[in-house]
């Protein structure tokens, strides 16, 4: 979108929506409703995705094909069981930036994330630590500490934890690279974000790959609030592995089937140890059940289990609009949407809450997290009284996330109204 000098009228909110090329896209979604029948201003993408109108007939073709021909559905349905998957692998790794080989859809995103680390976390007494956010998410924590504790290491001395300085509250890149240079030896995998759930922070994955590369380290990503929301370059980054959900900015529905990422050079490796199941095996021989494991090549030979048919029929209907959206526009989109948001909450000095989320366009995503002084959860719970929808994160965080696929600049305009006459209430 060419940047246009935003104004803080209705009637300019108006003028921006009528001329947003993907403006149309939001007919293709179901916008949750208010008692009175009115759309809601849903602004809650970044923890459950709308459902795109399409995902109905996707999961009912299943549900015929699993109602006409019961077992035999996993050759001759319409879209065979099989392979199911494998129809989700395309439109994965364009969104992801990846070969097709590096990506697969399966299990949910800690799982991922254990079964990643089973391969990519080798401690050694010289070489056990893990860097993570400080705030990471509490799943992400818990996935590390046990990791950690089942390989005999005290979370204690092996979790580093990265946070922003004092008085600020984001974490610099120059801080991860001291980190990565000073305890780089001990460092076995840096695990970080790519946008942090909690500030709204996009980290630069290239640049702390790159130095955690140097120092010898693993790399590892949650893409959870990256996944369909920035741009991402997963291969050429040269990421080791990455994992994320599907609910969020995917819109694949709640609890839907998760995304993960292995680098061609590790996902090629079948010596790598890795947790095996009967779906990650070699294809060919797979129903000839022999004894031993073969892993297919790439990253569906992390697979342990057939998967969710009803589950990624409905993600099938949301990757083909990205397809066709193209995450690029969706970004372009996305980056105007946000700086409109921070206009209209920075216009007029108010003391009453700052803006968390870096102001810097290429350290944010979709989400901003607006941290209040006083009385912010009843101000959740009142906008979401008046149909506008956000999310509220303990103690004092309102999280906002205007989504390029089906909000709209006058969702945005009718969000700032509404919450500027609260909190200054
Ligand atoms: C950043 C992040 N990591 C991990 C998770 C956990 O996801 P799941 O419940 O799908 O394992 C979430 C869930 O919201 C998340 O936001």
């Amino acid at each position: 979108m060419p940047s246009v000098k935003f104004e803080t009228g209705r009637d300019f909110a108006l003028a921006m929506t009528t001329a947003d090329p993907l403006a149309p896209y939001r007919d293709r979604f179901h916008i949750p409703k208010t008692p009175g029948g009115s759309d809601c201003v849903y602004l809650c993408g970044h923890s459950l995705g709308l459902q795109p109108k399409s995902a109905r007939a996707y999961v009912e073709q299943e549900l015929q094909d699993w109602a006409h021909l019961g077992v035999e559905g996993h050759f001759h349905a319409k879209n065979p069981w099989m392979l199911y998957h494998e129809s989700l692998t395309a439109p994965t790794a364009r969104l992801v930036g990846a070969l097709p080989s590096e990506v697969v859809v399966m299990n949910s995103l800690t799982v991922n994330l254990h079964l990643m680390m089973v391969s990519f976390y080798r401690p050694t007494p010289q070489r056990h630590k893990i860097v993570i956010e400080s705030n990471a998410f509490p799943s992400d924590q818990y996935a590390v500490q046990s990791q950690i504790s089942f390989h005999g290491y005290d979370p204690a001395e092996s979790l580093l934890e990265i946070a922003p300085r004092p008085g600020e509250t984001s974490v610099r890149t120059e801080d991860i690279e001291k980190l990565l240079a000073e305890k780089g030896e001990q460092i076995a995998l840096s695990l970080l974000s790519g946008v942090n759930y909690y500030s709204g922070q996009a980290f630069d994955c290239q640049h702390i790959a790159k130095a955690a590369h140097a120092q010898g380290c693993i790399v590892g990503f949650d893409m959870a609030h990256a996944a369909g929301n920035l741009l991402l370059q997963l291969h050429d980054w040269n990421v080791d592995f990455a994992v994320w959900c599907s609910y969020k900015y995917l819109n694949g529905g709640p609890g839907c089937v998760a995304g993960c990422f292995v680098h061609e050079k590790p996902a090629m490796d079948k010596e790598l140890p890795r947790f095996a199941g009967w779906w990650g095996h070699d294809k060919s021989s797979r129903f000839q059940m022999p004894p031993q494991f073969q892993p297919i090549p790439g990253a569906e030979g992390w697979q342990l289990s057939n998967p969710s048919i009803l589950s990624m029929a409905a993600l099938r209907a949301s990757m083909e609009i990205f397809d066709e959206v193209t995450i690029k526009r969706l970004r372009a989109k996305s980056e105007a949407l946000t700086a409109y948001l921070e206009f209209l909450l920075t216009q007029q000095p108010c003391g009453k809450f700052s803006i968390l989320t870096p102001r810097d366009p290429s350290q944010r995503g979709a989400q901003l997290s607006l941290q209040i002084r006083k009385g912010g959860r009843a101000i959740c719970d009142l906008l979401a009284q008046q149909g506008i929808i956000c999310d509220w994160r303990e103690p004092d965080i309102l999280r906002v996330a205007p989504v390029p696929l089906y909000n709209s600049f006058l969702d945005v305009h009718t969000f700032a109204d509404k919450f500027l006459s609260q909190v200054k209430a």
